[in-house]
């Protein structure tokens, strides 16, 4: 049985988790109950007067917390230092000064305890979640859908990632940001947004769709945030401004959808064993369901990390630190720091970057 510790650092959150590789009764566990524990400590106080994430801000919460963090992922647990076999740390993509603070605590731990150290790319780190909860092999359609990235591949394999589109200007994570605080909401942008639609009509506004009407598989969200924008010109009322909200979500889930429905075309002659969902934005119930459908119309198999998996954690880097492990795969102690390592690139180029 093997113990890692993961740490994330990359953005908001300062997290630590513990996973282990194998579960006592098979029948009887769940995939999920490989993790022994996932502390989070969430910066929205630290980041809420600046309605966003403050790099600086980040960089000195995720140093004041992470030794606490850590022990608390120990206690948890139930383990103590001794029983770690690997420490998985995120070495980018992220915001430099945060990643920092999580490598170097990782790497620094793993020389104590003369144990391996694992870099992990946080985006890979989200691609590969799923399987930490359920038991899915590859190949699989991907959809990742966070803060900072927006991509669909196909994913064969760790580090085996085929592209088939990407964001052209912003994330979808980070038009629910841009929305939430253009219309007065702030900060954290995407769960506000997910709770005031609720009180919205989705159908008041009519807004643009991005790259619906040809056969780009990118996507593009600035537009559709400059037209939310114009919009909330006309709001005269907090109802008005409630109905642009949901409209806005409404929207942005059919975009989706309409990128899954051109994804599976393209996947037609690979044989995918689902449609999987990673990153912040898909703990969004609006968003699911809507490309739930879509997999529904295709006979399509569709998985969801649970909300808590979505959002940034320490327990999708231990898992993609386990994955990393069984294929001997491990890093050396001056692994980079990476703030802009591009998904499915290796060690080597990244090494080459900086
Ligand atoms: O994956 P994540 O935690 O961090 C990055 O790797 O970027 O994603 C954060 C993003 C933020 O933009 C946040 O607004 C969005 O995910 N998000 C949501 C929801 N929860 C978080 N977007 C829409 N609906 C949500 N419920
Ligand atoms: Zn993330």
């Amino acid at each position: 049985m093997t113990y890692i510790l993961g740490i994330e650092s990359s953005c908001d959150e300062t997290a630590a988790a513990i996973v282990t590789d194998v579960i006592a009764d098979e029948e009887k566990s769940l995939p999920a109950d490989r993790i022994l524990s996932n502390v989070i400590y969430s910066q929205i106080e630290e980041h809420k007067k600046f309605q966003g994430v403050l790099p600086e801000v980040a960089a000195r919460a995720h140093l004041d917390k992470i030794d606490v963090v850590v022990k608390k992922a120990l206690t948890d647990a139930g383990l103590e230092l001794a029983d770690l076999d690997a420490i998985a740390a995120t070495c980018g993509p992220g915001l430099i000064g945060g990643v920092i603070v999580g490598a170097t605590f990782a790497k620094t731990m793993a020389m104590a305890l003369k144990i391996p150290f694992i870099a992990i790319n946080h985006i890979e780190a989200h691609a590969i979640s799923i399987r930490l909860v359920e038991r899915i092999e590859f190949p699989y359609l991907l959809i990742l859908m966070s803060g900072g990235h927006c991509v669909s591949c196909v994913v064969h394999d760790i580090n085996k990632f085929e592209i088939i589109g990407k964001t052209l200007d912003d994330s979808a994570g980070e038009s629910f940001d841009k929305v939430s605080k253009l219309l007065g909401f702030g900060y954290p942008g995407g769960p506000i947004i997910e709770e005031k639609s609720k009180l919205g009509n989705a159908d008041n506004f009519q807004l643009p769709r991005p790259l619906c009407n040809n056969h780009s598989m990118d996507f593009s969200f600035s537009g559709l945030k400059t037209a939310v924008l114009l919009a909330s010109e006309n709001c005269k009322n907090q109802q008005d401004k409630l109905d642009l909200c949901a409209s806005f979500q409404k929207t942005v889930a059919e975009i989706f959808a309409y990128k899954l429905n051109q994804a599976l075309k393209f996947c037609e002659n690979i044989s995918i064993n689902g449609v999987v969902i990673a990153g912040g934005v898909a703990a969004n119930s609006c968003i699911k369901n809507s490309l739930l459908q879509v997999c529904n119309e295709h006979g399509m198999k569709f998985y969801f990390p649970p909300k808590e998996l979505c959002t940034d954690n320490g327990a999708m880097i231990a898992w993609l630190g386990i994955e990393k492990l069984q294929r001997n795969q491990v890093d050396k102690l001056d692994f980079p720091i990476a703030p802009c390592w591009p998904l499915g690139i290796n060690m080597f180029y990244v090494q080459k970057f900086y």
